[in-house]
């Protein structure tokens, strides 16, 4: 039997013989004497029409069959350049593998995102969500491909750690519910403030500070695993559960890890368009206009580079301004950084020098000793894509950053030793990958992007 992309790819090879393929019904319709089946077999985003008449033994019960119904079909490949797909299949024998009923959730008329979200298990099976998915594990294989074709190993940071990479406090707490071996209260309650068998532990913000412990052996390493955040935010943008990717490059400055994120947003960007055209053309004419032009644009053009500091004069002169007030030392919101890269620079941007105090521990002080040599790249319609900086290397300066904030030096030990042996400059940066997809896609919400979303009160899958 053959696989549907493989007679699309070369329609030559098969044109006029007998083949068989398997796959669901994705659409149906009969009449007395013949019918049309759009068949959907999962290795191609697109459907191979099959024909169907009265000679076939099981007409009638074929005829009847359910939307997504399994089938396995014999018949001949005849082309037809007169209609809008560029063959069919004239069925000689339709085996009914696996029977669907007429309640099926999706039918074929358009369902909204939010009803979609609500059958997480069936909609990979709708024209959207197989767009998403096979751009979400292309655009996968084309950042392992990024990074591997230039030496970059691949570490796996752990999932359970001791730390917070980010200082932020924003983390879930992992616990053991072993009876037994769990520290009690006083009144004989598990204690979950004592969890990992007396360590206190939670779920990775990020893998950034074991990668700098890579880095300082490897070089270049990066990370590509699964981060979560425990903030109550309730955004189309964020989840509690994301996929980060986190290069860390050593004997780099601000400037190689900005080009680096460059090189590989375009990458990923040509990667992912040239090897899913279908899907692709599919986000640009039915979700988001445009789309490929933006892409190309974007693929071929310098990004934009501002510092925080002008970056706030230009927000300050301008209208969002008015209802979003903005001062030196405020963080920047999502209307004042969707404002920067969509309306006054047109493209992406970096942001870079914000004032230490809106960032984290660990990144590099400036010789004004008031900023920190910290980049965040924002992109029209997602906003921040990337997040990175510049490392402090210089022991002195990172204990007393992490006095300032009333870290635990302890919790830390080991990073702190890296800039005892042998610390070089390095800088290194995270890309939400949810929010890449969104960016190649044009999907609006990072609950479409992501197969079982993670979010505020949403955990049922
Ligand atoms: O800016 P963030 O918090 O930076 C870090 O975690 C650094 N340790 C990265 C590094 O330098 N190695 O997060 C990086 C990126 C953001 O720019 C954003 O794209 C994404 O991760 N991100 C989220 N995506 C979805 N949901 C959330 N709750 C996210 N929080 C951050
Ligand atoms: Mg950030």
């Amino acid at each position: 039997s053959v696989l549907i992309r493989e007679v699309y790819n070369h329609p030559e090879h098969f044109v006029e013989k007998t083949i068989q393929v398997s796959g669901w019904i994705r659409t149906s319709r009969s009449s007395k004497t013949f019918g049309f089946i759009e068949l959907n077999d999962g290795s191609f985003f697109k459907n191979v029409q099959i024909v169907f008449e009265e000679n076939l033994s099981n007409f009638d019960e074929v005829a009847k069959l359910s939307i997504a119904s399994a089938l396995i079909i014999k018949g001949e490949l005849v082309l037809t350049p007169d209609a809008k797909q560029p063959f069919e299949i004239k069925a000689s024998e339709i085996i009914v593998e696996g029977f669907s009923t007429p309640e099926y959730p999706l039918q074929k008329k358009r369902h909204t995102m939010e009803y979609l979200r609500t059958i997480a298990h069936l909609r990979p099976r709708s024209n959207t969500f197989s767009a998403v998915f096979r751009v979400r594990s292309v655009a996968a294989y084309a950042i392992h491909k990024f990074f591997q074709d230039r030496g970059f190993v691949y570490v796996h940071t752990p999932i359970i750690t001791g730390s917070d990479a980010e200082g932020a406090g924003e983390m879930f707490k992992v616990t053991t519910l072993d009876f037994d071996e769990s520290p009690r209260t006083e009144a004989g309650k598990i204690d979950y403030a004592e969890d990992f068998f007396g360590k206190e532990t939670n779920l990775t913000v990020s893998g950034q500070l074991e990668a700098e412990t890579f880095a300082l052996a490897f070089r270049d390493v990066y990370t590509f695993g699964p981060t979560f955040r425990a903030e109550n935010s309730n955004t189309k943008r964020h989840a509690a559960e994301f996929w980060m990717i986190e290069p860390e490059i050593a004997f780099a400055d601000l400037n190689d890890n900005m080009a680096l994120a460059e090189d590989m947003v375009k990458y990923v960007i040509s990667y992912v368009m040239e090897n899913c055209p279908e899907e692709m053309d599919f986000f640009n004419s039915r979700i988001d206009k445009g789309l490929l032009e933006r892409l190309n644009h974007v693929a071929t053009s310098d990004f934009g580079k501002v510092t925080y500091t002008e970056a706030v004069e230009a927000l300050k002169k301008s209208g969002v301004a008015f209802e979003y007030p903005v001062f030196w030392g405020a963080d920047l919101q999502t209307e004042h950084e969707r404002y920067l890269t969509e309306e006054i620079y047109k493209k992406p941007v970096f942001v870079i020098d914000y004032p230490k105090e809106i960032k984290s521990f660990y990144m590099r002080v400036n010789d004004d000793q008031k900023t920190v040599a910290a980049m965040d790249l924002l992109v029209p319609g997602v906003g921040e894509l990337i997040g990175g900086s510049q490392r402090e290397e210089r022991m002195d300066v990172l204990l007393s950053r992490i006095n300032e904030l009333s870290l635990n030096e302890d919790d830390y030990w080991w990073y702190l030793e890296l800039r005892k042996y042998g610390g070089t400059r390095h800088a290194g940066y995270g890309l939400g990958f949810e929010r890449m997809i969104m960016y190649l896609t044009g999907m609006g919400n990072i609950r479409d992007v992501i197969p079982f979303p993670r979010t505020v009160k949403n955990a049922e899958f």
